[in-house]
């Protein structure tokens, strides 16, 4: 039997999964291990492995099926838009993507001005404005701590994360408008789907099991 791999999140997504997975039974001992540098973790019993990348990475490990299986937050697959079939909502991670910034910003985004956006997540960004809003901008690509934007002028608004608000509250910034709901999602490899339709397909039952 071949191993099914599964590509996580690093960080509290992948804890998350792995103690949901753990419910349904699938375990790795190895993983538990917090001083360890290893970077594939195996459970040769139930011919599983297990590894830890970049969120914005596995999507590609799922595409080119390095992976089976991978566990990320919505917000890096529409992001990173590549070929693999989300197939669960696992109902953790929840936050949502908004377009923020400080409160006289609202006008801006009324009348359709030519404002500037500051974003980790460009693709999204774009998407919003352009197909959603018909609002022409120019979307500013950022790496993080996006909130400073606005605050020294590099931006009008943002598009970014906001889960309890404290950010934006700390910072002077507020929610304008929402783009959509994000949670940590479950992704399959395109080919594996079919190649191990019964042992994958029995993960995704065992868990929507556990979640409902
Ligand atoms: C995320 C997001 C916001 C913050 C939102 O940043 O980009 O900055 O969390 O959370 P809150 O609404 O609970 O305050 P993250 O900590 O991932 O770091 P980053 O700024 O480097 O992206």
């Amino acid at each position: 039997m071949r191993y099914i791999t599964f590509a996580l999140a690093k960080g509290r997504l992948a804890k998350e999964t792995m103690a949901l997975l753990s419910k349904i039974g699938i375990n790795c001992e190895e993983m538990e291990d917090k001083t360890t540098r290893k970077l594939l973790f195996v459970n040769e019993e139930l011919k599983c492995q297990f590894f830890l990348a970049k969120g914005p990475d596995v999507p590609t490990y799922v595409e080119y099926g390095a992976a089976d299986i991978g566990v990320v937050g919505k917000d890096t697959i529409l992001e990173e838009d590549r070929k693999c079939y989300e197939v669960l909502d696992l109902g953790f991670g929840k936050c949502r993507m908004c377009v923020c910034g400080p409160k006289d910003a609202e006008e801006l985004l009324k009348h359709h001005e030519m404002i500037k956006v500051a974003t980790k997540y460009p693709k999204i960004a774009k998407d919003y404005f352009y197909n959603k809003k018909h609002q022409t901008v120019d979307i500013i690509k950022l790496n993080g701590s996006v909130e400073l934007a606005p605050i020294v002028g590099l931006s009008h608004v943002i598009v970014d994360i906001v889960e309890t608000g404290s950010t934006l509250r700390e910072n002077g910034l507020q929610v304008l408008e929402e783009v959509c709901p994000l949670s940590a999602r479950m992704i399959v490899n395109r080919v594996s789907m079919r190649m191990e339709y019964e042992r994958i397909n029995e993960i995704i039952l065992k868990i929507k099991k556990e979640l409902s």
